[in-house]
């Protein structure tokens, strides 16, 4: 039997971009609303922080509503705020920080304005594609779920990788049998786009072939093929060397390799943590991946030492600093959240640069709090994790200087900053 609808007005947007109502007691997540909206809606689960629910009709919609851009906007899990309107969403977004940083006491004093997003610069995407009896569907999954909406458009990818949806539907009904099931990842490099296939299927002669003949048609600078659960990644094709230019080095870049979501956003932060660390000698870059920030550092004539859990990004960052000659450049392999750097080894640096995953850095910014490192610069995806890690700074004696919120994931709720501590 169909759910009873009730009328809600919405009060609020939450920390996910869902419209919050109340409901007795109770608050209902509607997603794709915005405060103000009086909405028709159904009560779909009960879950831990309040109910899902799920818009029948917007009876009467609140200011600050904008037309989405795309028309899969709804359906596609991959952007929750597309219907604000350029203002109040950067309000809302900036507003992330703000309530995760007096959360934890600290003052929003040194928040700057957002630096905006633009549509088209994505430069990498994981798409999922389904081989189905009928065809190919590839896309993103859609909220909340495993079903994948079939793309026609996204206006958050750069147009080459977008482009290039039509021609993997047809090189995945090549290369897919029916029911299978592969992720996609399309990276736009200096050499061109880059494609890592992550699927159970093995790479037979046939299959390798049709890469081969896809990589050829459509001038991708590389293909690459792994297993979802056996080692690393099998090169099917190079075309041209797969390069991203970090500072002055051209940074070999291995399949699937961690990269910052716009060459926008990149810069933006290169910029704080450059500016941040202009007149220092030695720096600690912490999980640096393939060194976006390391050879940008060098650059300054520092002597850098890079961090990063994953062998493979390490062996990148030494390669690409043997070749560039840069012996300042040296690099380490280590669990940061298991073997954070400590204050006696933190004594050898000026400064350090931290950009974490969501999670944050916890055990590294206790260190540093304990430690003489006068400045500190924090990235971070995640505001809630970053607040708790200043927070920590800001009691082990550091005051924020300044925190850049920067748009990097556009029209999703996920901000991406940087900040500058200083003793
Ligand atoms: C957000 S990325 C940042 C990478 C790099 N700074 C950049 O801008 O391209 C986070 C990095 O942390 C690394 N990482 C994740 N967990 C780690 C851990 N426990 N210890 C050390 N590095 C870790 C990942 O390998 C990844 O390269």
């Amino acid at each position: 039997m169909a759910k009873p609808e009730i009328e809600l007005l919405v009060e609020s947007l939450g920390a996910r971009g869902d419209g919050i109502a109340r409901h007795g007691e109770d608050r209902v997540f509607l997603p794709f609303t915005l405060p103000g909206d009086r909405v028709r809606a159904r009560l779909e689960r009960a879950g831990r922080e309040g109910i899902a629910g799920r818009v029948v009709e917007i009876v009467q919609p609140g200011p600050g509503r904008a037309e989405p851009p795309c028309r899969h906007f709804g359906a596609c899990g991959g952007c929750a705020l597309q219907h604000l309107d350029v203002g109040f969403y950067a309000e809302w977004k900036t507003g992330l920080l703000r309530t995760a940083l007096a959360r934890r006491g600290l003052s929003d004093g040194a928040v700057e304005p957002l630096l905006p997003g633009r549509p088209g610069t994505r430069r990498r995407a994981d798409f999922t594609a389904l081989r189905r009896g009928e065809g190919v569907v590839i896309g993103f999954n859609a909220r909340m779920s495993h079903r994948v909406i079939d793309l026609a458009e996204c206006p958050i990818l750069l147009p080459e990788i977008a482009a290039l949806v039509p021609a993997l539907r047809t090189l995945c009904a090549d290369i897919l049998a029916v029911g299978d099931k592969a992720e996609l990842v399309v990276a736009a490099t200096e050499g061109g786009l880059d494609l890592l296939v992550v699927d159970a299927g093995g790479l037979g002669l046939k299959r390798r072939e049709a890469l081969v003949a896809f990589a050829e048609d459509r001038d991708l600078a590389r293909i690459s093929h792994r297993h979802p659960r056996q080692g690393g990644p099998e090169l099917v094709v190079e075309r041209r060397p797969v390069t991203m230019r970090f500072g002055e080095v051209a940074v070999p870049i291995p399949p699937g390799a961690f990269l910052q979501a716009t060459a926008d956003g990149e810069a933006a932060l290169t910029a704080v943590v450059t500016e941040a660390a202009r007149d220092v000698v030695t720096i600690a870059d912490l999980y640096c991946g393939c060194g976006t920030f390391t050879f940008p550092l060098a650059a300054t004539g520092a002597a850098v030492h890079a961090v990063d859990g994953l062998d493979w990004q390490i062996r990148t960052v030494e390669r690409a600093a043997r070749a560039a000659m840069l012996n300042r450049v040296t690099a380490e392999v280590r669990d940061l959240a298991k073997r954070a750097l400590q204050p006696a080894q933190l004594a050898a640096y000026d400064a350090v640069v931290f950009d974490p995953p969501r999670a944050g850095a916890q055990a590294q910014a206790e260190a540093l709090a304990q430690s003489n490192v006068p400045i500190v610069v924090a990235i971070s995806c995640n505001p809630a994790s970053f607040a708790r890690d200043a927070r920590l700074l800001v009691d082990g004696g550091f005051h924020i200087e300044r925190i850049q919120p920067v748009d990097q994931f556009l029209w999703s709720p996920h901000l991406e900053l940087a900040a500058v501590f200083r003793r």
